[in-house]
């Protein structure tokens, strides 16, 4: 698989010499009879330097289709915000990775949502949604127009097909896809993961403020696909996910049928392993912000809609600190998950990889009695935490909670009880 490397790079790719025009966007004829269609993910208006559009050069334009279907029986478990049945509930959740699903199920069938926030209308907030699946989508692609869905594989490599090119996403990497983008997913058996369908602004890399001009994800590891396309006459379906429902429409032909393209809004894959962990070297337990991979802006100045955080393998080497993540109460609301390994705060059990946690506005989390007391009397050498990767999905928006989320047989009951056991402090 070929990728160009880059971060809202100006890409330019054709798979077809000749294909991509030279000098101009919208040639009168473009090579071949092909179609030109611009791809916008910002406004027009949008300051230059935050603007993302890109030129596709195509088969058939998107728009020679027919009428779209609302279809009742797709994605029945993948839900929006705001929720219809939608508990605020200020509990603290834990879950057990979900089941295998019983016989053929793709990416989009595979997805349940356990919360949102914000209202996919207003285009704030974001859904999480995890997935089981264990078929690839076969002549039938994915459009999400009410978000940019960042994808966090767990088990199983995804193979995604886009309008813009291929790529493959392994456990350990992520993958962002924007808003609109038609895609479909393969996979060679069981997959799972997690999602967040950012209804917001797109994400972007965090600025790095006094850390300098590198550090934690570098532009130039993310990878975009080259142009690659499919001559494919055959009846295809394509779901779209619009304001909460799904809508299909059969072609008569492959929708990748996209020969070059240039622009700066593609999909794109990132090996979280090249995240370049920033931490202390004194004392203290820096804010976990300092593992912000990308961030998705909210309208309040300085506040996300939504941060992705990971946990990656690091050197740990505070002196006179307690050197796990510390107790908390947060105004963010968070969603965790865990690729692989254990997760340093609750290394008493219970968080597996594949599972879940919620900790939701203002509501007190922190490590469990078990890792508290170890990281309490331990020995402060250097050491490393290895063999790790959990990751968070931080709102300014509270979430609320899914009721299938709070039905799965996989829901923790007794979440609270790793918090118990810890003694009273003894005065003077
Ligand atoms: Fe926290």
């Amino acid at each position: 698989m070929d990728y160009q490397t880059g971060f809202l790079n100006h890409f330019a790719t054709e798979a077809v010499d000749g294909a991509l025009p030279v000098g101009r966007n919208s040639p009168q004829k473009p090579a071949f009879g092909l179609y030109a269609e611009q791809f916008s993910t910002t406004a027009f208006t949008t300051p230059r330097v935050e603007n993302r559009r890109s030129w596709l050069y195509r088969m058939r334009p998107t728009a020679a289709h027919g009428k779209m279907r609302k279809a009742e029986e797709v994605g029945t478990r993948w839900l929006s915000s705001p929720l219809d049945c939608g508990i605020a509930d200020p509990n603290r959740m834990r879950w057990d990775p979900l089941a295998q699903p019983d016989g053929d199920v793709d990416f989009i069938d595979g997805m349940t949502t356990y919360c949102a926030n914000g209202d996919v209308a207003a285009c704030d907030g974001l859904g999480v949604h995890l997935y089981s699946c264990n078929a690839s989508m076969k002549d039938r692609a994915l459009q999400v127009s009410d978000g940019e869905m960042l994808i966090v594989p767990q088990q199983g490599t995804l193979h995604l097909t886009t309008e813009f090119g291929r790529l493959d996403v392994p456990p350990g990497h992520i993958a962002v896809i924007p808003r609109g983008v038609r895609f479909a997913v393969a996979v060679d058996g069981p997959s799972a993961g997690y999602v967040a369908e950012n209804y917001g602004e797109p994400f972007r890399l965090p600025d790095l403020g006094p850390i300098g001009a590198n550090g934690l994800a570098n532009p130039r590891d993310f990878e975009a696909p080259v142009a690659w396309y499919e001559d494919r006459d055959c009846t295809f379906t394509v779901v779209q996910k619009y304001q909460g429902h799904f809508w299909t429409v059969t072609l008569d032909h492959s929708p990748f049928d996209v020969v070059a393209w240039h622009g700066n809004t593609t999909p794109c894959r990132y090996d979280l392993a090249r995240f370049n962990t920033i931490g202390t070297v004194s004392f203290d337990h820096p804010d976990p912000s300092i593992f912000t991979v990308l961030t998705s802006p909210s309208a309040i100045h300085g506040t996300a809609n939504c941060d992705f955080v990971i946990f990656p393998p690091r050197w740990m080497v505070a002196e006179d600190t307690f050197r796990p993540p510390w107790f908390h109460r947060n105004v963010m609301s968070e969603f965790m998950g865990l690729v692989h390994g254990e997760y340093d705060a609750k290394e008493g059990g219970g968080f597996a990889p594949g599972g879940a946690s919620l900790h939701n506005q203002m509501n007190g989390h922190g490590p469990d009695a078990h890792s508290t007391q170890k990281a309490m009397e331990a020995d402060l050498e250097p050491h490393k935490i290895d063999d790790t990767l959990a990751f968070m999905f931080e709102s300014r928006w509270p979430f609320r909670l899914a009721r299938q989320a709070c039905e799965l047989p996989g829901r923790q009951s007794d979440y609270d009880d790793c918090w118990t056991g810890f003694p009273k402090a003894e005065l003077p």
